[in-house]
């Protein structure tokens, strides 16, 4: 994932220039994590039908805030690193791991197991930079709040699964 859009925006904010780099580079890679979490967490939250469904649709609601929170964290935090933050559609498109999420699924229960691949590989991939210190203190402080978010979001879908 490349985003070469340093802004040099004027700023008192100083940063050690490998670590702002690994900052940027892993931010981007969350933004564009999170900003797919969240659209396919609506995806699921619109067209899921079945069992439990309204406390999963409502559930899925708030996985959905809590993932835009994030979203908004890590783009302004691109920005304070002097950096243009992008999460256009195509640049999504261009830049996600994720498997196509798919639009054929109606049961609850199918939709709750795609969400849970994807949101268990962001989670673990969280940790490994958290413990590889792959940022800046600050930005590694926004990736433990995160992953506490994300780890229960698993915890809450296992508990639907197992
Ligand atoms: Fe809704």
């Amino acid at each position: 994932m490349t985003n070469q859009n340093t802004q040099k925006r004027i700023t008192l904010l100083q940063f050690d220039e490998e670590i702002r780099k690994i900052s940027v580079k892993t931010l981007n890679r969350y933004l564009v994590n999170f900003s797919i979490l969240s659209l396919i967490t609506k995806q699921a939250h619109w067209n899921l039908q079945g069992f439990n469904f309204i406390s999963i649709h409502e559930m899925l609601d708030e996985f959905y805030e809590s993932l835009q929170k994030y979203v908004d964290i890590f783009a302004e935090r691109l920005v304070q690193l002097n950096c243009t933050a992008i999460s256009t559609p195509e640049y999504l498109v261009q830049n996600t791991n994720f498997e196509e999420y798919p639009s054929h699924i109606s049961n609850s229960i199918d939709h709750l197991r795609e969400l849970h691949i994807r949101y268990a590989s962001v989670a673990n991939s969280l940790r490994q930079d958290i413990e590889q210190e792959n940022a800046d203190a600050a930005t590694i402080d926004y990736y433990t709040q995160a992953l506490e978010e994300l780890d229960k979001f698993v915890w809450f879908i296992e508990a639907h699964l197992n």
